[in-house]
């Protein structure tokens, strides 16, 4: 629908799915898909009526990576003065909640893109590994960093060093996704969370966004004191009185996402 090359959006009320689009790449992940990524992504988080967006890839592939052949020939100077890569933290500062629907290879940045995002849904087709190290480099976009927090020391150091991937059942053991789903069923069950997402109110699901991020970013009392100013924010809503009413009337709430 809009004017992207690498990737499709699409709009199904107040949800987005977003799809890698670079098939014969296995989506590998190439500035262009970034830009264009970054800028779509940017452009739903503006939108007050998008309330969940969803990225996904290909059956066969999430993204193979970053993409190899764009980085081969670069130098040290090219990558500082392009910032390579930098683009993609701006994925991690949306507002709007977004849903990583992994099917296939997620690998290198293709595994850290799916971790840029809020919810990690994965097919039980998944592979998920940060192989760099396999290429003579290191992670770029935030694995080192995204995959320990999410399945401790050990298991990190492992898949870094020795570039080994892990299946859709060892991901979910080790709490890399939340659930895993039977490759069939994944998009659609990735919308149907989306669209249960964005029939919360979302000034209200922005803010547990913020809370719980917010856990990677500081110690227990600070994070539990920022949960706290929050959570008294969410009574300035119009949303929170019709939630409580609507419990205690015994119908379902409206919200008006103010
Ligand atoms: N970059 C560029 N092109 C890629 C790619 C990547 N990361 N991954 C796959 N492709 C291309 C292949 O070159 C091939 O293109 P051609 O048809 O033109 O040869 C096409 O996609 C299909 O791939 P394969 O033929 O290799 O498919 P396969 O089924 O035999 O293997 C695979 C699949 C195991 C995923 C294999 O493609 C592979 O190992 N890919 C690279 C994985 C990787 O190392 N990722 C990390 C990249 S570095 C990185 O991401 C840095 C960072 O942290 C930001």
């Amino acid at each position: 629908t809009l004017d992207h090359e690498t990737i499709l959006v699409e709009r199904k009320g107040r949800t987005a799915l977003l799809t890698l689009n670079r098939p014969k790449a296995l989506n590998a992940l190439n500035l262009q898909v970034m830009n264009e990524v970054v800028a779509a992504t940017e452009a739903l988080d503006r939108d007050p009526d998008c309330g969940c967006i969803v990225i996904t890839g290909s059956e066969r592939a999430f993204a193979a990576g970053a993409d190899i052949k764009e980085m081969q020939p670069q130098g040290y100077m090219d990558m500082y003065l392009a910032d390579w890569f930098t683009a993609w933290d701006r994925l991690g500062q949306l507002r709007t909640p977004t849903v990583a629907a992994v099917s296939g290879y997620a690998l290198g940045g293709g595994c850290e893109l799916a971790m840029l995002c809020d919810i990690l849904l994965a097919a039980d087709t998944a592979v998920f590994g940060q192989p760099e190290i396999k290429l003579g480099v290191i992670p770029g976009i935030g694995g080192s960093q995204r995959l320990t927090r999410a399945v401790g020391k050990a298991k990190a150091m492992e898949l870094c060093l020795t570039g080994r991937t892990m299946d859709a059942a060892e991901a979910e053991r080790a709490g890399l996704v939340s659930r895993v789903l039977p490759a069939g069923a994944l998009i659609g069950e990735a919308l149907a969370v989306a669209e249960t997402v964005a029939g919360m109110s979302l000034p209200v699901a922005m803010m547990a966004k913020e809370a719980v991020s917010r856990a990677f970013e500081t110690s227990l009392a600070e994070g539990v004191r920022f949960e706290r100013r929050l959570f008294h924010a969410v009574f300035a809503t119009a949303d929170q009185k019709e939630g409580m009413s609507a419990f205690a009337d015994k119908r379902p709430a409206v919200f008006r996402h103010r």
